[in-house]
């Protein structure tokens, strides 16, 4: 058939964002709100979740719908490791200086006091200095301040303001997990620096981080983050009208029809997992003859090769990554029906959970569980159990770290089972 419209891939934003329309509805309200009476309406939110949920692409959605207002909108890149976020906004001024922009060109000197920091790589060509700061030697970096950028970005709004009166200044950071802890708390710290010395500065943020962001936060010295950010935990599927919109409503739009039956099988084969109903839709639309339907029989057709790409692109590398301890783990929990509490997978991996603390956590940190409800851990992949289960025992035999096989963590739930 002609062009695909699914947007399988990372952060690839879809032709239709199905069920986040109350998401969308709240922010534009405090954008509204913010661009009326300033940061005292402001309500930074964090979106959270496992990976392949839509965080990113409905922050990208937030970042849309500022610009349409007239804001300002600036993407911070959290790697850590790399340039933290501070360079990453400075890099960010320097194109749009380069560019000529207005606000950018009128809040330089404002800009310029965050700096001190060593502009060599974003500088050249562009003819930006940026004034060494008092203190520090030539070229030395400069550690930036939270009132500081607060101010900075105070003047950006106000300048941004003058071109556009309905906007102002949205700061967002993709996958905040991966930032450095300082990056964090002095980014915590800006907002609330902007909190309390600039109250009618149109500025907000929105960000997206792993299930664990709390705790993270928590890690990086943010005091009372639950005060500062407003955390939208995105559930792992979407909700089955949503899911089956998701599918049907693209192909609609460009005149291709979804015999009913066959978008259920989708949205029934992919739990409504939006990574996943992008790529199978994807693969479906590929493989349909078409030119305006897409039925049933095409679908199943489909399948086969839609499941293999799913192995191939995302199983079968994460499991590839596991340590034995690891994979036991996940098999315990897929033997558990893919949800369980520490507890049983202590009694069905014979450990006590206390020791499998850290593997909890490691495999949190990885995004491949996170823990729906307090004390309850889930596999973020909701095909992942099948796949396990399929794969753990022929992986047994060639770790020479001792671990139970299938047969024996079956054998251990039915003992527990047969207790009560
Ligand atoms: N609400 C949604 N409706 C339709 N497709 C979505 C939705 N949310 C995400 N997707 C699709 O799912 C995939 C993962 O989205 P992404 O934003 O990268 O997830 P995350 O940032 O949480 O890992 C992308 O292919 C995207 O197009
Ligand atoms: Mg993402």
């Amino acid at each position: 058939m002609k062009r695909s419209v699914y947007t399988p891939g990372a952060g690839h934003a879809p032709r239709v964002l199905a069920g986040r329309d109350a998401l969308l509805r709240s922010w534009r309200l405090a954008l509204a709100a913010v661009a009326a009476e300033g940061r005292v309406r402001a309500e930074d939110v964090i979106l959270s979740g496992p990976r392949g949920v839509g965080k990113t692409v409905t922050m990208t959605a937030f970042g849309d719908s500022a610009r349409e207002q007239g804001f300002e909108v600036v993407n911070l890149q959290a790697v850590s490791g790399q340039a933290g976020l501070v360079d990453s906004l400075m890099e960010w001024a320097n194109t749009r200086l380069a560019h000529g922009d207005g606000p950018w060109q009128r809040a330089r000197a404002a800009l310029e006091r965050i700096g001190g920091l060593n502009f060599s790589f974003a500088g050249i060509g562009a003819g930006v200095t940026v004034g060494q700061r008092g203190s520090a030697g030539a070229g030395e970096p400069v550690r930036a301040d939270a009132g500081t950028v607060a101010e900075a970005l105070s003047t950006l709004a106000a300048e941004v303001r003058k071109d556009r009166p309905q906007g102002g200044v949205v700061v967002t950071v993709d996958e905040m997990q991966a930032a450095a802890g300082p990056d964090l708390a002095l980014l915590a710290a800006a907002l609330h620096r902007l909190n309390v010395d600039h109250p009618a500065a149109a500025v907000m943020f929105a960000g997206t981080g792993l299930p664990h962001i709390p705790q993270v936060l928590d890690d990086a010295g943010v005091t009372h983050p639950d005060r500062l950010f407003a955390l939208e935990p995105l559930s792992l599927t979407l909700a089955h009208d949503d899911a089956l919109y998701a599918i049907v409503e693209p192909a609609r739009q460009v005149g291709v029809l979804w015999e009913p039956a066959a978008a259920e099988r989708v949205v029934a084969v992919t739990n409504g997992y939006p990574a996943h109903l992008q790529l199978f839709a994807d693969v479906v639309w590929a493989q349909a003859p078409g030119p305006d339907a897409i039925r049933s029989t095409d679908v199943e057709a489909a399948l086969p090769a839609a499941s293999d790409l799913l192995e191939r692109r995302t199983l079968t590398p994460r499991w590839d990554r596991f340590t034995p301890r690891q994979r036991e783990f996940v098999a315990a929990l897929a033997v558990l029906g893919g949800e369980a509490a520490m507890p049983a997978l202590g009694h069905v991996l014979d450990r006590p959970a206390k020791d499998l603390s850290w593997l909890r956590d490691e495999l949190i940190k990885s995004g491949d569980i996170y823990a729906p409800a307090w004390g309850m851990l889930r596999l973020t992949v909701p095909t992942f159990a099948q796949y396990v289960l399929a794969h753990y025992d022929e992986t047994v035999p060639r770790t020479t770290t001792p671990v139970a096989s299938l047969a024996t963590i079956r054998a251990r739930m039915k003992a527990a089972s047969g207790d009560k």
